[in-house]
């Protein structure tokens, strides 16, 4: 079976207390043994939240990294600084550093690239935007930005890799991709993948769904057979919310 998985993206919330804050609350629950939780605070609370669950299976991630290891790139982290208070995992390509901060598919190759290179863990998002699906172009999209990021990788590679659809139409908008239509672009994504290398490959890969996710709609789309989990945003700020959600397969 795929690892189910549940990550909050906090994106540019939560100061220092009020991540200590969640963390406490989230050390109090009962985590779901079948699930990975994971959370992704600001680059400013990482090693904190690391040091404050060393003992507890949730996994902190970070949000964004540089494609460099080093050098004159003021404002930005590099993998090894992320390595060295103890995150593993990154998000590359989110939607929002897409468009707000121009990332294009062949920036976020370089970044993927260099966190292979240092071993890290990948949560790779991939979305289309609403006029590309009033225009019935979202699959192109969705295999342009799989193919032009990740495609050049090697089968191994793949181990280090979680996908993540994220409608841009549905994120933080309150509209989610109903079931159906998850669940149709999920199987494009791991039909593309097993196209490109094998159904072994594209069968182990965890695709998370995210857009809008709450506790009121979690177990449909998670009960989706190649929605293996969510990635959350708004509702992964509040404890209980984001356990309901862990607990929603
Ligand atoms: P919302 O859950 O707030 O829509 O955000 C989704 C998201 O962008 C997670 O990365």
């Amino acid at each position: 079976m795929r690892q189910q998985i549940v990550a909050g993206n906090w994106k540019m919330n939560n100061d220092m207390a009020e991540t200590e804050m969640f963390l406490v609350q989230l050390k109090k629950q009962v985590i779901p043994e079948d699930v990975s939780l994971m959370i992704a605070p600001a680059f400013t609370n990482l090693n904190h939240a690391f040091q404050s669950v060393k003992d507890h299976p949730v996994t902190i991630v970070a949000q964004n990294m540089h494609q460099s290891d080093k050098g004159a790139f003021t404002g930005e982290v590099s993998a090894a600084m992320l390595k060295s208070v103890g995150v593993k995992t990154v998000i590359l390509g989110h939607s929002e550093r897409r468009s707000i901060f121009k990332e294009e598919n062949a920036v976020l190759a370089e970044k993927v690239n260099t966190a292979l290179i240092h071993d890290m863990n990948i949560i790779f998002c991939v979305g289309e935007t609403l006029s590309h699906r009033e225009t019935d172009d979202h699959f192109n999209v969705i295999e342009e930005q799989l193919e032009q990021s990740l495609f050049h990788l090697s089968q191994a590679n793949w181990k280090q890799l979680i996908i993540a659809y994220e409608p841009v139409w549905a994120i933080g908008t309150g509209e989610t991709a109903t079931p159906d239509q998850a669940q149709e672009m999920h199987a494009f994504i791991r039909k593309t993948i097993a196209e490109k290398y094998s159904s072994n490959v594209a069968n182990k890969v965890s695709i998370l769904y995210g857009g809008s996710v709450k506790p009121k709609n979690a177990a449909e789309i998670f009960s989706q057979k190649d929605v293996d989990g969510g990635l959350i945003g708004g509702a992964s700020l509040d404890v209980e919310n984001f356990m309901e959600i862990a607990n929603a397969f």
